[in-house]
């Protein structure tokens, strides 16, 4: 097959895969460089089902050392990335959040961390002044770690890993901290299940892009609407197999995205997250 037919093959896939994903053609010139990476990109799913293989320690390695030349704000170096290679820590932070038993079955778990400690501590190795301890550190360096998350998780897709993050680890950030020894000004940003996928998993539908991509200005007009188009595009694909809390809620005869992220962010989640920061040693003022 020469390069242009399959630049065009993998053009299609491309459209295919954002038309499922936005319910709107987006076009994609077949002569791209770098086709490949945008499929894995556009396609993009979330794995929690892993076959019983092994991440190496080595490649594991080398997904890490990608993700971590992710850019970072000011060249700052704000995150790092924890292995959990013990597989009793593995087993009691699994065993802390039971609810998602893909937690135990990874074959690989990490965690992607915000580090606010070393550019303080380098103040008081060179003898400086620090007078920027409120909220842009904090700020700063969990988007640094998010970005080294979502380098690894694009590193991981391009040799066929699956992954899925864990923020559920924050609802219990006091002991994983404790259990991971993590320091002052070092907070978890989110947990990560790797391993080889035992399925092909399936796309998520996301807002349309009149909704998430904006030009010149930012547009709020009919949102309503908007949310009610996308819930209909993506019950119509990937309807939800149980209603939340319907002792709460009763049982909705039409049960879209906005219903299920209504109900779940009805009940407080993770309120004493600040507190955990702030005894970190964070201020976010
Ligand atoms: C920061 C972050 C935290 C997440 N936390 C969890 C989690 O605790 N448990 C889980 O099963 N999935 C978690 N997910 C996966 C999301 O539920 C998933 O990405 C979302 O449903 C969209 O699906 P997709 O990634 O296949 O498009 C998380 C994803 C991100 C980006």
């Amino acid at each position: 097959m020469n390069d242009h037919h399959a630049g065009g093959q993998t053009a299609a896939l491309i459209e295919d895969a954002l038309a499922e994903r936005f319910g709107a053609a987006v076009s994609v010139d077949p002569g791209l460089p770098g086709l490949d990476e945008l499929l894995r990109i556009a396609a993009h799913r979330v794995h929690r089902r892993f076959q019983p293989r092994a991440v190496e320690p080595a490649l594991l390695r080398l997904l890490c050392a990608c993700a971590l030349s992710a850019p970072s704000k000011s060249d700052l170096q704000q995150a790092d990335i924890l292995v959990v290679r013990d597989q009793a820590k593995q087993r009691a932070i699994a065993a802390l959040i039971a609810d998602m038993p893909w937690i135990a079955d990874a074959p690989a778990f990490l965690v992607f961390l915000a580090n606010g400690r070393r550019l303080p501590r380098i103040a008081e190795l060179r003898e400086k002044p620090f007078p920027n301890d409120h909220l842009d550190l904090f700020f700063n360096a969990a988007v640094d770690g998010a970005l080294v998350l979502a380098t690894f998780l694009r590193a991981a897709a391009a040799v066929g890993l699956g992954c899925c993050p864990i923020s559920a680890i924050r609802d219990h950030a006091r002991t994983i901290s404790d259990m991971l020894e993590l320091p002052e000004r070092v907070v978890p940003i989110a947990g990560l299940c790797v391993g080889w996928p035992a399925e092909r998993g399936h796309l998520t539908p996301r807002l349309g892009l009149e909704s998430t991509l904006h030009e010149d200005r930012y547009r709020t007009d009919d949102l309503a609407r908007a949310i009610d188009d996308y819930d209909r595009r993506r019950a119509a694909r990937r309807p939800y197999a149980r209603q939340r809390a319907p002792e709460r809620w009763g049982k909705a005869a039409f049960y879209g995205w906005s219903e299920d992220k209504a109900r779940q962010y009805a009940e407080p989640l993770r309120a004493d997250f600040g507190a955990f920061v702030r005894a970190k040693g964070f201020r976010l003022d």
